[in-house]
């Protein structure tokens, strides 16, 4: 599959910075809002290969769509949206917590097969690869450690296109993709756990979660 087109949904700390990575790696990016007027001064750092517009559009145009939203956000999101996400690859960086999500990030940290579960469940029919949750915004936009290492950024999903499509943007956007395995193996890297928030290299990742070194199955 060849992505040129980015749709991101959710164009805040993360939403926003990947898409000036994914620009400057060439990709045409669609940025997203409830209010596309307040992403002109985004549009305008992130450069020509960029524009901004409603939520219905940006899903419309991205070959992938970056999802990276507050998680209660997610349910909130309404028929018509949910529906265009349908057969889309979606790659989703949401954390659940509960003083900013409430409820919903309590019932989603209490799910056994992680965020990746959950969040395919609120969007039945998306595509869903669980991506750059684990990287601190300013971490992601530098792209590299304080020991100077690209950061690595693990990977989940069922999707086998979505997931190389998912590992493809990472590594245009200037970091190392860590493909842990399927949707369910997202749980290996949600919040609380040892590679959650560390901008540990993809070296470091494939040791702390036991994965074989080829890092694209998990270690039995
Ligand atoms: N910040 C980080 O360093 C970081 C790192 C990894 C993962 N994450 C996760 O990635 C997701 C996005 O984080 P972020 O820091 O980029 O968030 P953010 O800066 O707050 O941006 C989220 C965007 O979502 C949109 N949105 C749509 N519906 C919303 C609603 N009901 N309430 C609030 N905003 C809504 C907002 O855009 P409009 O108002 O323009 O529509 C907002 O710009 C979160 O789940 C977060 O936990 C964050």
């Amino acid at each position: 599959m060849k992505i040129k087109k980015i749709g991101i949904v959710g164009s805040g700390n993360i939403g926003g910075t990947l898409g000036i990575l994914l620009a400057q790696a060439g990709y045409e990016v669609f940025y997203s809002s409830r209010h596309p007027d307040t992403l002109k001064d985004l549009v305008r750092t992130a450069g020509p290969k960029t524009r901004a517009g409603t939520v219905a559009d940006a899903i419309a145009f991205g070959d992938v769509i970056v999802l990276s939203l507050p998680l209660m956000a997610v349910p909130e999101l309404d028929a018509k949206t949910r529906d265009a996400l349908k057969g889309k690859i979606v790659i989703d960086t949401s954390n659940p917590y509960p003083e900013r999500d409430g409820k919903i990030a309590e019932e989603a940290r209490k799910e056994q097969g992680g965020m990746g579960f959950f969040v395919a469940r609120l969007l039945p029919g998306a595509r869903i690869v669980r991506a750059f949750n684990t990287v601190y915004f300013a971490d992601l936009k530098k792209t590299k450690n304080s020991k100077g290492e690209k950061i690595g950024i693990p990977l989940a999903g069922d999707d086998q296109e979505g997931l190389q499509a998912a590992s493809e943007l990472v590594e245009h956007a200037g970091l190392d993709p860590v493909v842990v395995g399927g949707l369910s193996s997202s749980k290996l890297f949600d919040v609380g756990t040892a590679v959650y928030a560390t901008s540990a290299s993809a070296k470091e990742i494939k040791e702390k979660l036991h994965l074989k070194p080829a890092g694209s199955k998990r270690a039995a």
